[in-house]
Formats: structure tokens, sequence, C-alpha cells
């Protein structure tokens, strides 16, 4: 069997609005602020901002030249640059394949509050009501043989809005989504911001942001912090750069174009957390809730913060209460489809199958896998998921990327293709950066992750992390020895 035709942008534009689509999402609107405010407030863009140019944009050159240089898959790139390396690939993209099959179910609760929004139906105390009646949270693990159909049902209309988009032609779908969703995504936060600015009390929310706590610099769980939202939310270790610039054109600007890429999604999240936090300082200051009792991240902040922000907003929570939660669900669907593309191009450049299957059968899967989510014990199964996936496993796939290209792969290669196209050049400081300090970095916050991991597993959480651990390794040794269908993927 011969190779498909391989897909290119169509535009400069298609491509970066991807790529920031793919970086901003729910880690950006929930995460950073709460990482902001428990690091010393306006001191941590220090940290974060070293870590910003330091480690991540370091580390999105890497994938856009590795990416770019060998216009291959993830799984062929790896088996070009060293056969034995082929199951590290199936590795890494398993990880990112089950990081999706939670990621959707959180946007699918999203989708749930987008409904619940119009008339604040959560009632009068958001915390039971999420618990209860959105998510039928059992106490105990047997919950997961109890179905919850409001969660399956929005878990699948989402699985089915990726699936939409990820069958389709790069440009028609991934590409238009993504010019058609960012815009709209910015223009309802700015509505927000802007909004949350004029309530009473915003001011005791976004002046916690600038003011800053000098000591927390000399503490180095605030560095370690930084460093972690930056992998986080610049979706780092993915494949998700790497697969996205392997369909940039000849031509491409690609040090420019990180660098924007990376400004944009900071920028995003800088501006998001102002919107958020005036609006807990309103919270604050109608409530009396003192503000440190407020700033919680993830569901929390989404799924009960906020709807008890808008019990108290007045007539205004009609319009703002939908607008946020429609400004996640953008986010959401443009990170899915992101994190999808890395899987599917593998599986189909190995397989020889055609785009429109592969999406199918991921998406089916995937939705399988979800539905373990969408049952009684699915937020406390998601949790270690979450743990495990982000804390360990994916931060061992940024590692393992960090020495495979940077001492295994001959990394003056990857320097030369950057400086032939871009306007901003590399050099060595970018080599020390990605095979010493980027390694090291990394090393400190996995070890970190493993000890938090650890000393809050019980043996629920024990027995999941073990499962995943073996799936993690027999699945990807399976993948790496079944025949390449395609003649062409052994040619290195
Ligand atoms: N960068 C995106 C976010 O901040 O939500 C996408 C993403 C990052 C998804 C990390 C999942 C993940 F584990």
């Amino acid at each position: 069997m011969t190779e498909q035709k391989k897909s290119e942008w169509n535009s400069n534009l298609a491509f970066m609005m991807a790529m920031i689509g793919s970086a901003v999402g729910l880690g950006n609107i929930w995460r950073f602020p709460n990482v902001l405010y428990s690091n010393g407030g306006g001191s941590f863009m220090i940290p974060y901002i070293v870590s910003l140019f330091l480690l991540g944009i370091s580390f999105v050159l890497v994938e856009y030249a590795v990416g770019y240089k060998f216009k291959k898959s993830l799984a062929r790139i790896l088996y070009s640059v060293n056969k034995k390396l082929e199951p590290i690939a199936w590795f890494i993209l398993l990880v990112v394949f089950l990081i999706t099959t939670y990621y959707v179910c959180v946007v699918g609760w999203d989708l749930i509050y987008i409904c619940l929004s119009f008339t604040k139906a959560w009632g009068a105390n958001p915390d039971l009501y999420f618990t209860n009646n959105v998510l039928h949270a059992t106490d105990s693990i047997s919950g997961i043989f109890t179905i919850v159909p409001t969660v399956l049902l929005s878990v699948f209309v989402i699985w089915f809005l990726a699936w939409l988009i990820i069958k389709r032609d790069l440009n028609d779908g991934i590409g238009n989504v993504s010019k058609t969703l960012l815009p709209l995504l910015c223009i309802i936060v700015v509505i927000i911001v802007a909004f949350s600015l004029t309530l009473p009390g915003a001011s005791v929310g976004y002046t916690q942001i600038f003011t800053p706590d000098w000591s927390a610099l000399g503490n180095l769980n605030v560095w370690l912090a930084a460093f972690g939202q930056i992998v986080f939310s610049l979706s780092l270790g993915m494949a998700i750069a790497m697969t996205y610039a392997s369909y940039l054109p000849e031509g491409a600007k690609l040090v420019d174009n990180a660098v924007m890429v990376a400004f944009s999604n900071s920028g995003f999240e800088v501006f998001n957390s102002i919107g958020i936090f005036s609006i807990l300082g309103f919270m604050t200051v109608t409530s009396g809730i003192p503000f440190n009792e407020l700033v919680t991240s993830g569901t929390g902040l989404a799924f009960v913060v906020f709807p008890q922000v808008f019990n108290t907003m007045g007539p205004a929570a009609h319009i703002i209460g939908p607008l946020f939660f429609i400004c996640i669900l953008f986010a959401g669907i443009t990170s899915v489809i992101a994190l999808l593309e890395g899987v599917c191009y593998s599986i189909s450049e190995k397989f020889l199958i055609e785009r429109k299957k592969t999406a199918t059968v991921v998406c089916i899967v995937g939705f399988c896998i979800s539905t373990i989510f969408a049952t009684g014990a699915g937020s406390t199964i998601l949790g270690i998921f979450d743990a495990f996936l982000n804390n360990f496993a994916l931060l061992f796939a940024v590692l393992l990327e960090c020495l495979i290209f940077g001492w295994i792969y001959k990394f003056d290669d990857l320097i030369e293709t950057l400086n032939a196209h871009s306007n901003i050049k590399v050099g060595k400081t970018w080599k020390i950066v990605i095979k010493y300090i980027l390694p090291i970095c990394i090393l400190g916050l996995w070890i970190q992750g493993i000890l938090t991991t650890m000393s809050e597993a019980n043996g629920v959480s024990k027995t999941i992390m073990l499962i995943l651990s073996i799936v993690l390794i027999v699945v990807p040794i399976i993948f790496a020895k079944m025949p390449a269908l395609n003649k062409n993927y052994y040619d290195v």
C-alpha cells in the first residue's frame, strides 16, 4: 500500500491559531490563578517569565524543529532516530490519549454547567449540587458500576464534536475550528474581564495579583510551580507542537512563531486571571468569605466557587455565567482536538489507515474509556488518573524527549533547521538548556510529583496507578512490535 498525501497547513494563521488553541485550555483558566496566588502573587511573575523563556519556549522549539525537520509522526520520528525508541513514542501517545479521556469528561461537566447557568439551576448550595446532582458521586469505588446518564451524554457530545472536527481534512477541521473558536474565546474573556472590573470589590481581588511576596522567590517549590505551570499550559511533551509543525509548508518562520504562541498563551492566562481575581474580590466583599478560601483551582473553582459568585451577582449572572462556561468549552475543545491529532497521526501513518477511519476508531475507544468517569466513582478515578498521568507519566515523557533530542539525536541539526527558518536565531545557550538545565528541572518536578502523589495515595489509588503503569508499559510495546502496514514507515 502506498502512503497517503501528507496534510499541510494552508496558512500560517491556521497553524498559529491551532497552536494557541492547543495551549490555551482549562489549565489557563482555572489552574493559573491558583498557582499564581499560592506562589507569591506578583513576585511569581519572575519565576514564571524565566520558566517561559528558559524552559517553555526552549522546549517548544525542540518540538518545532523536530516536527519540521522530519515531517513525520512521533512514532516514526523516534523510529528514525533509533529503532529501539519506538515504544517510547507509543508510551507518550498513550499518556496523551489517556489524559484526553478524562479531559473530555471535564469539558463534558462544563457542557452541563452551560445549560445550568442560564437559570442558576445549582440552587443555594452549588457544592452539594455538584457532588450530588451532577456527579452523583459515591463514597466508595463500587460506584464505578453506576452510570450517571447526564454525564455520559455530555461526554458523548464532546467526543462526537471532537470526532466531527478531527475526521475532516486538517484545514477544514482543526484549522477552521481554531480560527473561529479562538477569536470568540478572546472576545468572551475581554467581556468577562471588563465586566468583572466594574464589580464592587474587584480591586480587592486583582491587587492580590500585583502584590508581590518577594520572600517566595527564595523557595524552590515556587520555581518548580512556575515550571510546572509552563509545562501544563504550553502542553509541552504531548507531541502537539511536533505534529502541528510537521504540517508546516516550506518557508515557515519557526522561532518567531514559537515565541508568538508562547506569549499569546501566557498573555491569555495572565489577562484572564485579572477577571477571575476581580470576581473573587467581589465575592469576598459581598459575602465576607476570606479571599484565600475562595481561591481554589480546577473543578472546585469552576463548578463550585463560580456558581456561588453567580448566585450573589444578580441578573448580570444570567449572561456572565453562561459566557464563563462557554469560554471553558471553547478552550477545552481546541485542546482536545490537538491532543488527539498527534495520536491519530502516528496510528494512521504506521497502519496506513485513512484520517477519517483513524479518528473514528480513536474516538470510539476514547469514549469507551471515558465512560469510567461517567460513573458514581468517576470523579474519584478522574482525580487519580490526573495525579498519576500529569505528575508522573507526562513529566517522564517530557524528560525522555529532552534526553532523546538533546543527547541521542544530532542536536546541531536542530539548531541548523531552526536558524534556516527564522529571523530570531538560536545557538549554544539553547543547547545547554535542553541538554542540562531542562532535564534537571524536570527531574526536580518529577521527584516532587512522585512524592506528593504517593503521600496522598490510598489503597484504591495505588491499585489504579499500578494498573495504569502496567498498561503504559505493555500497550506501547505491543504497538511498537506490530508490523507497519506502511512500507515507507521503516525508511529512516
Ligand atoms: N494546555 C492545555 C491546558 O492548559 O488545558 C491543554 C492540556 C495540558 C491538556 C495538559 C491536558 C494536560 F494534561
